[in-house]
This record gives structure tokens, C-alpha cells and sequence, in this order.
């Protein structure tokens, strides 16, 4: 049985008390086990989830290790909190906060020299789609976080999030997806990263009515969800539509 995974990426949103019934709610229900689900809180939230039987992940953390630097939280620090996935070069820390490759790249090694899994989202604006740039623009993606001589993609899991499909209601089709992962796979190969059971995650605009066409694509071993993983009753429907085969 092939393992999938559900990633919540709640980006700024979220209360205290939003999280303490989100947490209860889930822990009424169940899903296969091969099904992993992933809760990514605002930072300041993680620590509710202690002693709770779910996964959490971080939507961010410093390209630093500790020292002078105002306002960040470490790898150790969130590993501290048992987080077991960080979010890695998210389109928005792209755009708004301006990460470039070469931070992304720090960020990505930094999380994986702490035993956790770097999530390592990649994916073209709607400029480069409409330009047919979006192999190249994946591959500059990858390439760059290639730093080291033992490089691996092992423990590493890959988003492929579309910039213009995010929050925006409109995903690619279900060929261009498996076109893309097939591109990713052969990127990989070129790039001398092999690592043939990476899994490949897609994210944007993912919710309960294009679940399943997104499930059924080839290579899928999940999705990362924004704006739908915000009520666990839709969160819920979503998981309800993944099959493990
Ligand atoms: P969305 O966000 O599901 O709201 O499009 C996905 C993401 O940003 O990871």
C-alpha cells in the first residue's frame, strides 16, 4: 500500500480556540493509515499540539542556526516541538518576503541536517506558465538546492504549486499535472539527484470537488492545501476522497 499525504497549510490564520476545537473534531475521526495528515499552524500554535496523536509541521524557519537575528525561530526550536516537516520555498515567502533560491536552499539543508523532512515547494508564476517556461523554471528550482557534495533527495518531499493556482480557484489539468511530474522525475535524473521514490506532492486551489481528480493522477502522493484546510469538516470531506492502492 503506497503511503499519501495530506498537508494543511493554514498560512496566517487560526486562534487559540480555533486550534483546541480543530484538534478535537480530528480527534473524533479517523482515516486509513497510509494517509498521513500534516497540520502547519501559524508557528506560535504548534506548541497546542503536544501530546496530541497528530503530524505538525512548520510554515517557516531561519536559513540561521541561533544568534542575532530578531524575530526568527530556529530548526531546533521547532524541532524541539516535534514538528516533523517544514514548508520550503512556499510561493508567498517567494513573492512577499522575497526568499531566493539561495536562502531556500540554506533553509532546505538546515531543516534536514535536524531530522526533519523539508517540503520543498516549487512551481512557476502565471507569467512563466503563459511563456512555457515551466520546466526550466522547476529545474532552476531544483538545480539550486544542490549544494553539497551527499546531496540526496531522500527524506525530502516535493509540492508542486503552481504560483497562480494558489488561492485563486483554478488548478492545471490533470494531464498538465502529470506532465510536470513526469518533468520533475526527468529534472531529477538530469541532475544526477535521482531518487525515484521522492514523493510529489500538488497544491493550489485543491478542495472536495477536484480531490478526487487530483488523487487519481499518476506519481500523486498527495496535496498541500491552503484555503480548504481551514474547517476540519471540509478538511475531513477531502480525506474522506483519497484512496491508498
Ligand atoms: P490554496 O493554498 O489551497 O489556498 O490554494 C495552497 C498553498 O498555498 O499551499
Amino acid at each position: 500500500m503506497r503511503k499519501k499525504w495530506v498537508m494543511a497549510n493554514w498560512k496566517m490564520n487560526g486562534s487559540k480556540e480555533m486550534v483546541d476545537g480543530y484538534i478535537s473534531e480530528l480527534e473524533q475521526h479517523a482515516w486509513d493509515k497510509h494517509l498521513e495528515l500534516v497540520i502547519f499552524p501559524p508557528m506560535i500554535y504548534l506548541q497546542q499540539f503536544a501530546g496530541k496523536n497528530l503530524h505538525i509541521g512548520s510554515q517557516n524557519v531561519s536559513s540561521e542556526p541561533n544568534g542575532a537575528f530578531t524575530g526568527e525561530v530556529s530548526a531546533m526550536m521547532i524541532q524541539e516541538l516535534n514538528c516533523e516537516y517544514v514548508l520550503v520555498g512556499h510561493s508567498e515567502r517567494r513573492q512577499y518576503f522575497k526568499e531566493d533560491n539561495a536562502i531556500i536552499a540554506k533553509k532546505f539543508h538546515i531543516v534536514k541536517e535536524h531530522g526533519m523532512i523539508p517540503v520543498i515547494c516549487i512551481g512557476e508564476t502565471l507569467a512563466e506558465y503563459q511563456s512555457g517556461k515551466t520546466r526550466d523554471v522547476l529545474k532552476l528550482q531544483l538545480q539550486s538546492l544542490n549544494k553539497t557534495a551527499d546531496f540526496t533527495f531522500k527524506q525530502c518531499i516535493i509540492a508542486y504549486e503552481p504560483a497562480w493556482a494558489i488561492g485563486a480557484g483554478l488548478t492545471p489539468t490533470c494531464h498538465e499535472i502529470t506532465q510536470v511530474f513526469e518533468d520533475i522525475k526527468n529534472i531529477l535524473h538530469e541532475l544526477k539527484l535521482e531518487c525515484t521514490d521522492v514523493p510529489m506532492l500538488y497544491g493550489g486551489s485543491v478542495n472536495e470537488n477536484n480531490i478526487q481528480m487530483i488523487d487519481s493522477i499518476e506519481n500523486c502522493s498527495g496535496v498541500l492545501i491552503g484555503g480548504a484546510s481551514l474547517k476540519v469538516k471540509q478538511l475531513l470531506e477531502i480525506l474522506k476522497c483519497i484512496t491508498c492502492c
